[in-house]
């Protein structure tokens, strides 16, 4: 594939529309970390294409994640996060338990025909790697191995025991792109000499030392320090969710990218570090990284308007530097072929 996506793509609200129902709700989306579910009846909200989800730690000490959506007449049962015994509905005070059985339904008693048993929350699937949490809104998907695959081989490989780890901070973005702009922006390092002068100082960002591979369920760079003694890598696990080591000491960041409209982004990065970093390492790695994202930024933000202009159809990848761009757009339009043949999207085959 040479050609990137048609322009419209990054525009379209129906386009949009369709990759929130077939790629987002049915992967695997980085949700929160296990801190944040220290203790029974801590919980935290996400929302997952347009699915509302809880995740919740339960009585027993397991994960739990349900569609957060009321069985009575559809609101938003909890909001936000914190700790609860049961999960009771702002709107009539319908109360679930932890385990999403409906409990109580105030005035339940006067109508002979209702079936409690029969209204608990949907549940979702939420399953952990080390500290971190993900969910899936489809019961029926795979399990988070099979998305995971090598990519904890990866990491451990490179040095880092996740369970290690300690949560530093999070932090939240918003950006005037499309999602997949974001993404094809971190998928290749083609821009970095360029736009990127004090990260190209850290790592060697040359084609013969920066390498590309690609997975089934994920795609990764790797990227050696200059001074030789440690490696980056730069993982996207399809279709949004980053996940950075820096070289240096045990280090990683994670989380996704979520499409609000086809012309924004929210991101959210979580930050985690060795419990015995030093600060000043920590301060002078985020001040790297801050910097690395204001520079993106201009970069996607730019593009959006180029793609919004209409003043082309598409554009043409620089291979092999952009090859993994390439392996994300046959992964994101072969999902909304299969599935929406009619739906008027340009086939892949006009992507060759
Ligand atoms: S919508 Fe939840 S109790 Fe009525
Ligand atoms: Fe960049």
């Amino acid at each position: 594939m040479k050609d990137t996506l048609p322009y419209r793509w990054y525009t379209d609200a129906d386009v949009l529309a369709r990759e929130r129902g077939l790629l987002f709700e049915h992967s695997w989306q980085y949700a929160g970390h296990v801190g944040q579910l220290a203790d029974s009846g801590s919980y935290f909200t996400v929302r997952v294409g347009e699915i509302p989800l809880v995740v919740l730690r339960d009585k027993e000490g397991g994960l739990r994640a349900f569609v957060n959506v009321c069985r009575h007449r559809g609101a938003e049962v909890v909001s936000g996060e914190g700790r609860c015994t049961t999960l009771q509905c702002h709107y009539h005070a319908w109360t679930y338990g932890l385990d999403g059985c409906l409990r109580a339904a105030p005035r339940s008693e006067a109508d002979p025909d209702f079936d409690r048993e029969a209204l608990g929350l949907r549940p979702a699937q939420v399953h952990s790697w080390g500290p971190f949490v993900f969910v899936n809104a489809d019961a029926d998907a795979a399990p988070l191995s099979e998305t995971l695959a090598e990519l904890p081989a990866l990491v451990r490989h490179r040095g880092i025991d996740v369970d290690e780890l300690a949560f530093h901070s999070r932090y939240s973005y918003s950006l005037d792109a499309n999602w997949k702009v974001a993404v094809e922006n971190y998928l290749e390092c083609y821009h970095c000499p360029v736009a990127h002068p004090w990260f190209s100082d850290v790592v060697d960002v040359s084609p013969d030392a920066y390498r590309l591979d690609s997975h089934p369920t994920f795609a990764s760079h790797y990227a050696p320090a200059r001074n030789g003694r440690s490696e980056g890598q730069f993982h996207l696990i399809w279709p949004n969710i980053k996940v950075n080591v820096m070289p240096g000491p045990a280090n990683l960041s994670i989380g996704p990218l979520l499409p609000v409209d086809p012309g924004r982004t929210d991101g959210i990065l979580d930050y985690f570090f060795a419990p015995d970093a030093d600060p000043a390492w920590i301060a002078d790695y985020l001040e790297l990284d801050f910097q690395v994202g204001a520079e993106d930024r201009v970069l996607v933000e730019s593009v959006q308007r180029g793609l919004r202009s209409g003043a082309f159809e598409h554009g043409r990848l620089m291979l092999p530097s952009e090859e993994l761009i390439g392996e994300f757009q046959r992964w994101v339009s072969g999902r909304l072929d299969d599935q929406t043949p009619s739906r008027g999207i340009a086939s892949s085959q006009d992507l060759e």
